[in-house]
Parts: C-alpha cells; sequence; structure tokens
C-alpha cells in the first residue's frame, strides 16, 4: 500500500500536528443566572453545577472565570414572580437587579465582555417571549419593548445585546432604537435560527420562565426546517447583526455548517441547558465519560463551523485548557 491513512493518527505530536479544528477558550461565553438576594448560591436541580447567584458570588464567579482566561459572560435574571407584568416593565426598571449587576460587573472587570438576554420571558407574567394578547403574541407592539430592554441594557454596560425572542424585524428595531440612544458601538449577537427545542427545559426550571400557556411554536423555528434559517441569516443581516447564532447546537450541526457557508459573519451556537443536562445525567450514572464527551461535543460544534460557542461547561472547559 502507497497510501495509508494511520500514518497521520500514529502519535500524539503527529495527531496534534494534522488535527483541522481547534478550540481557545477565547472563544467560549459561560451563561450564568442571577439572583436578586445578594449572597443567594441556589443549586438548580435539571443542571447540576449551575447556580442561581447573588451579586457576591456571580462577582466571585466572574472574577475565577477571568483567572482562567474565560472572559466572556451572557447574564440570565431569576426575577421573583410578583415583579412580572403582561409589558414585562420590570425589565427595563431603575431598580432592576439584572442591569445594576452587568455595571458592578463591568466596574470591577472592565476586561470582561458581557453579553444580555433580550426577550419578554424571564418578566413576563405570561411567561412568553413576546407580548400577549387575546391569547396571540403580538409581534409589532413587542419590538418596543425589547428595544426599551436593550437599550436599558446598553446603559448598564452590556457589550453585546442578545435577542432570543425570534420576533420578526426586532435586530433592526433594537439597532435603530441603540443608535438614536448614542450607543452605535453596543453590538448584537443575534439568535438568527433559534428552534422551538425541547431542550430549554433545564434553563426554564432556572429561572421559572416556562409559557404559562400554550407554547413558543408561533415564533421559535420548526426543528424540520433549514432553508428557513438561511431565510432569518439573511434578514439578522440585512438589519444590522453582528454575530449570528444557532441554538441549539448539538441536533444542528448542520445549520451552523449551513450558516457558516453561507454568511461572513462570527457564528455563534448555544450548547443549551437540555444538552449539558443529558450528558452530566450520563456521567453521574457512570454511563459516559464526562470529561471525553464534553471536549467531543464542543470540539464538534466548532468543527460544524461555529466561531463561537456559548456553553455551561466554559469553565470545565477552560480547566482543562491550564
Ligand atoms: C429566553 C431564552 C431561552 C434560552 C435562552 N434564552 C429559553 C426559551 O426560549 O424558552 C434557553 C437556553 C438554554 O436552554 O440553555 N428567550
Amino acid at each position: 500500500m502507497r497510501i495509508r491513512p494511520r500514518r497521520n493518527r500514529y502519535s500524539e505530536g503527529i495527531r496534534g500536528l494534522v488535527r483541522e479544528t481547534r478550540l481557545n477558550v477565547e472563544q467560549l461565553i459561560a451563561p450564568l443566572f442571577i439572583t436578586q438576594d445578594a449572597s443567594a448560591k441556589n443549586a438548580i436541580k435539571s443542571l447540576p453545577e449551575q447556580f442561581q447567584l447573588g451579586r457576591k458570588e456571580l462577582l466571585s464567579e466572574v472574577e475565577t472565570s477571568l483567572e482562567l482566561g474565560l472572559r466572556s459572560f451572557v447574564l440570565f435574571p431569576a426575577v421573583a414572580e410578583e415583579k412580572k407584568d403582561t409589558y414585562a416593565s420590570y425589565s427595563y426598571a431603575d431598580d432592576n437587579f439584572y442591569l445594576h449587576a452587568a455595571r458592578e460587573i463591568k466596574e470591577k472587570f472592565p476586561e470582561a465582555v458581557l453579553m444580555s438576554d433580550v426577550a419578554m420571558d424571564p418578566y413576563s407574567s405570561d411567561g412568553h417571549d413576546g407580548l400577549v394578547e387575546n391569547g396571540q403574541i403580538d409581534n409589532d407592539k413587542s419590538l418596543p419593548i425589547l428595544s426599551k430592554m436593550a437599550v436599558a441594557q446598553a446603559q448598564a454596560g452590556f457589550d453585546i445585546i442578545g435577542p432570543s425572542d425570534m420576533m420578526d424585524g426586532r435586530v433592526g428595531h433594537i439597532r435603530r432604537e441603540l443608535d438614536h440612544a448614542g450607543f452605535p458601538n453596543t453590538g448584537i449577537m443575534a439568535y438568527t435560527a433559534k428552534y422551538a427545542s425541547a431542550f430549554y427545559g433545564p434553563f426554564r426550571d432556572a429561572l421559572e420562565s416556562a409559557p404559562k400557556g400554550g407554547d413558543k411554536k408561533s415564533y421559535q423555528m420548526d426543528p424540520a426546517n433549514s432553508r428557513e434559517a438561511l431565510r432569518e441569516m439573511m434578514l439578522d443581516e440585512e438589519e444590522g447583526a453582528d454575530i449570528l447564532m444557532v441554538k441549539p447546537a448539538l441536533c444542528y450541526l448542520d445549520i451552523i455548517s449551513q450558516l457558516k457557508n453561507h454568511s461572513k459573519l462570527p457564528i455563534a451556537a448555544y450548547n443549551v441547558s437540555g444538552e449539558y443536562a443529558m450528558l452530566k445525567a450520563a456521567a453521574a450514572n457512570g454511563w459516559l465519560n464526562e470529561e471525553a464527551a464534553m471536549q467531543e461535543m464542543l470540539l464538534s460544534i466548532t468543527r460544524a463551523g461555529a466561531d463561537i460557542i456559548l456553553t455551561y461547561f466554559a469553565k470545565d472547559y477552560a480547566k482543562l485548557l491550564t
């Protein structure tokens, strides 16, 4: 035999030389859940080793992550039920603890990159990402609320705004309002292809943000569709998105690959709560090797085309690299 592919797999040194995909800690964004109770560190049942953090624990989590080279974070608020209303008005209220937390992190750790979440669900008494009127999600009436939330987040110091609501036209609306408010340099990472997925369950437990009625299928995408993701991609590009995201990641590697091939923008993928919980559960039972499976998952998402990964494994992966 003249040609033997195995020659390139002969030793770890040779495998390292020919390796096509590498994942650096700079490419990771760690999701963090924030709660109002200042000293809290509340376990989340369906998300082992993830917590609702009060401001003290949050600051120490950011500090230890930065020491590992992990410097990007996406923040989500766990809002008390009595603060929720139809219009999600707490999302841009002056006393909003989520906005205060972001401001405090940026004051203490200016090198941290903070990404927000724009959607009504954590603040809405209906638990939907847009405004519910007569049992319907009203797209156009949701837009000014989402933009107000985004401007408040930019004011608080978030570097990147993350609209996760899947309303039509929201990227353009938010871009315009950010510019009007004097935040031309605050970026937008659009949840471009966000699917109506069963893998968000643990996240909704973490925030107690599950819809009170119905489901999210009238705004999140049908898992059966891929060409529709390209349509969403074109719209988000035209509306001024800086980074495009696919969510979830593992069942949607083909979508990540398509967006990578069709867009010139950086592509992010969200390795969501259910994907994390699935591996944690298998590992806890001794059915999978957690470290090896985690590395394979994150590397595969990168190989598919993701430049950036949002993952609950971010800190574990960062530790492996040090
Ligand atoms: C809220 C939002 C969700 C997630 C991120 N932002 C849940 C949803 O759409 O119901 C899910 C993240 C995860 O599962 O890790 N709009």
